[in-house]
């Protein structure tokens, strides 16, 4: 129950129904509508979830319109500065800041979880080599679920932190085994002796016949990169992952649920659309022709990295890695990399074209991921999967904060139906 109320009345009946506002710590107040059909058998009509607040969160704050994004309301800023990733998967995972020892501890426990169950190596046959690995993903990380017995039970909070660390600790193994996959080379498997991103880009670039050293310019670039796509609260895989595990499904399916969600161009997938279209633009000379392109409402073509539903101002993780982008392509003596520069005279005159001011249209986290990744080897196919893997982190926690709330219930929209009305079966032959 809460003091304040909003009353909804309806002007055919003059009915008035009073419903609760709740108020979150931080954002803005929300209706509580719970009642709503109980009371007046209506439902509320918001489809893609424009003014829908899904569920109750304590993981990540975003205040679109200031560019805000805090995880457990740690600024993107600091933590991007002075975190790693596996420091930040831990924060969200159990809401705090790790101390030395609880870090040491669970870095060991997602280090001895990576090793993913030799049987699953052999999925990858059924594989042509040029599938791609994002399909390989949903695929690989769906049959995570018929291994793992001993942990399922989604009842108790032991097993499900046990399946959320196993899938932070194999999604990497099972992303470079795509990749591997696809080049035709011998999987490498996980190194104990090495970190998080540093593991991850062995078991990518290694082979059996040479010693691999991490780069750590590359390997500070990727965990950067991690830290920044590790949560976005609702978006749409993370509730997929929640509306599928709402109906209690192993958690290794869930995230597998996730990772297709994830895949779509209009979100995870754009990373890689990016350079298709910085591609396709070609050089600073079209950018003009592709903007109109943009703006015309009857062409498909869209600015991709480019609009976020939430943010109505500059993305702060596009501008965090915009800076990266400097100082990897400076390090690596790629300074004059022709698609950063196109990528920034594209955002340089859309940022001044009426219809992208109009519509709060900025660059969003992934205007400039695809640029790092490419110049840091990683190929275009794999740009989704790498956002998958830092991802995880997010969707277990938001997976498990769910099943922690016990009034969690299982996720079940209703729907405005405009399909006919009843009608009588026509046999066969009277059609
Ligand atoms: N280029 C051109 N016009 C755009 C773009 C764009 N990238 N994005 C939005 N618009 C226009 C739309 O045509 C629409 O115009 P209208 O009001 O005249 O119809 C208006 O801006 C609002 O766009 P919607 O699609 O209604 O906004 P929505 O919030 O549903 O979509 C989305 C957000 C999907 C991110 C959209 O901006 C988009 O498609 N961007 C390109 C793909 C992309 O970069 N996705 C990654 C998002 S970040 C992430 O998931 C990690």
């Amino acid at each position: 129950m809460s003091d304040k109320k909003a009353t909804l009345t309806f002007s055919d009946t003059g009915k008035s129904v009073d419903l609760d506002i709740l108020s979150g710590t931080e954002g803005p107040d929300t209706v509580d509508i719970t009642s709503l059909y109980g009371q007046a058998k209506v439902f509320t009509y918001d489809p893609g979830f424009v003014s829908t607040a899904s569920c109750d969160s304590a993981i990540t704050y975003i205040d679109g319109n200031a560019g805000v994004l805090r995880y457990r309301g740690y600024p993107i800023e600091q933590l991007a500065a002075k975190s790693t990733f596996i420091e930040v998967a831990y924060l969200l995972v159990y809401g705090e800041l790790p101390t030395a020892v609880q870090l040491a501890d669970f870095k060991e426990i997602i280090t001895n979880h990576t090793m993913i169950n030799d049987s699953l190596l052999r999925f990858f046959q059924g594989f042509h080599n040029n599938a791609h690995p994002m399909a390989m993903m949903v695929g690989v990380v769906g049959s995570l679920s018929a291994f793992y017995h001993d942990s399922i039970d989604i009842s108790d909070p032991r097993h499900r932190e046990i399946s959320a660390h196993r899938l932070i600790a194999k999604i990497p193994t099972i992303a470079a085994a795509c990749y591997k996959h696809n080049v035709g080379e011998p999987v490498i498997y996980p190194k104990n002796s090495l970190n998080y991103t540093g593991n991850l880009l062995r078991m990518m670039f290694a082979t059996p016949c040479e010693e691999y050293e991490v780069d750590p310019l590359a390997e500070r670039a990727m965990d950067l990169l991690f830290i920044l796509h590790a949560d976005h609260e609702q978006n749409a895989s993370t509730s997929t992952v929640r509306l599928a595990g709402s109906s209690g499904a192993n958690p290794f399916a869930c995230i597998a649920a996730g990772t297709a969600s994830l895949w779509g161009p209009a979100h995870g997938g754009a990373n890689e659309a990016v350079l298709d279209m910085l591609e396709q633009i070609g050089g600073v000379k079209n950018i003009d022709t592709y903007l109109a392109k943009a703006k015309d409402k009857y062409d498909p073509f869209r600015l991709m990295g480019f609009g976020h539903r939430v943010y109505k101002n500059y993305d702060p993780r596009a501008k965090i890695i915009r800076e990266v982008c400097y100082q990897v392509l400076e390090k690596l003596a790629d300074s004059n990399n022709p698609l950063f520069e196109l990528a920034m005279r594209l955002e340089e005159i859309a940022s001044k074209d009426e219809y992208f001011l109009e519509k709060k249209l900025y660059p969003n986290v992934d205007f400039y991921s695809g640029i790092i990744y490419r110049a840091l080897g990683i190929p275009d196919s794999m740009f989704t999967v790498m956002f998958a893997i830092a991802r995880t982190a997010g969707w277990v926690s938001h997976w498990m904060e769910m099943l922690d709330d016990p009034r969690h219930r299982i996720g079940r929209p209703r729907q405005l139906y405009q399909g006919a009305g009843k009608r009588d079966y026509v046999p066969l032959d009277a059609r």
